[in-house]
């Protein structure tokens, strides 16, 4: 045979053993936070249709979920409340005994260890869904951050271990960071959902949520998806703001978006799965059209590959169990 020059990436994928030896990117389920919808009210264990296997659990339900979570060896979870009441001001996000800031309790008390993270937004407690104050058909931006300095600090209160604010006001992650402080929480830190996309992934969300706008969207807060630019702008400020850890949300549809903030900013990065996301590979195993397993597994690893140290996933609990199986 002529010998032509060209190379043998083949040679390092002949065996298991080899293929392991060169494998550049791994998942530990130390990366993972899992995701967790509390509802004010008893006795309630409730599916969220588009996403099979989430539930909305009330506190008394709350306790046999946690209780897996910290047996598979998930870090962290993320608490979304849904309160029984709502009204224009969002009186529920910050009220002391608020259903994050119950469930919150109600963790730390069983596991001290766990970390418990907060989302720090209005949406679901305010009557018109937006996540911040409304006056007509405006979203408006300084009003809201009193409200949500308040909300993160009775959320440290709590018990809360990381603070995440959702809610893309400007200025949310200074309003809470002095909130924070200026309350004795200058240890706590803020995992900012600074780089946050208005997405139509969310859907799934705000079912399980309950926290869909009422009238028009939230395109005046959230960005652009065409935006990257845009990216590094709100990434910056947060920084500059004080946020320790920024969430690059939707994952699968941004991964540019995460290497770009990796490239450029050196604090650590997560990447939000999204509902949405969640629900489309549901679907999909559901009806036996791909193997859910391989499909997580290989769109979790792209989201590291991308640069994310973490990632917030509705998926952790069977990925915990998936990496002991290897
Ligand atoms: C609340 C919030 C949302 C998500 C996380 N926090 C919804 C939204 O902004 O509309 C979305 C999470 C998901 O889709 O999994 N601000
Ligand atoms: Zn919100």
């Amino acid at each position: 045979m002529t010998q032509v020059n060209f190379q043998r990436h083949r040679r390092l994928r002949s065996s298991a053993t080899m293929r392991a030896m060169v494998k550049e990117t791994y998942l530990h389920k130390e990366d993972l936070i899992y995701g967790l919808f509390v509802v004010e009210g008893q006795n309630i264990k409730r599916e969220v249709p588009s996403m099979p296997g989430v539930w909305q659990l009330s506190l008394d339900h709350l306790e046999e979920e946690i209780n897996e979570v910290v047996e598979l060896g998930i870090p962290a979870v993320i608490l979304f409340g849904i309160p029984i009441e709502k009204d224009a001001v969002g009186t529920g996000a910050y009220h002391d005994h608020g259903i994050i800031q119950e469930a919150t309790r109600f963790i730390k008390e069983r596991h001290p260890e766990l970390l418990v993270i907060a989302d720090t937004c209005l949406c679901e407690y305010t009557d018109h869904g937006h996540c911040g104050l409304v006056e007509g058909e405006t979203i408006l931006n300084d009003p809201s951050l009193d409200i949500l300095a308040r909300t993160a600090v009775s959320q440290a209160q709590a018990g809360a271990d990381i603070i995440a604010p959702s809610n893309m006001m400007d200025g949310f992650v200074a309003a809470i960071r002095k909130g924070l402080d200026e309350a004795g929480f200058e240890n706590i830190p803020i995992m900012s959902y600074g780089v946050k996309y208005a997405s139509a992934y969310y859907g799934p969300f705000r079912d399980a949520a309950d926290g869909a706008p009422q009238f028009g969207d939230r395109k005046t807060y959230q960005m652009d998806p065409a935006n990257r630019l845009e990216a590094f702008r709100e990434a910056e400020s947060d920084i500059n703001e004080g946020a320790d850890m920024i969430i690059i949300k939707p994952a699968l549809a941004y991964l540019d978006i995460i290497r770009d903030v990796r490239n450029n900013y050196n604090l650590p990065i997560i990447a939000y799965n999204v509902s949405g996301e969640y629900a489309m590979v549901k679907a999909a195993a559901q009806n036996g059209w791909i193997d859910e397993k391989s499909v997580v597994l290989e769109s979790l690893l792209g989201m590291k590959r991308a640069g994310a140290d973490m990632i917030l996933t509705y998926h952790a609990k069977d990925v915990a169990r998936w990496l002991e199986e290897k």
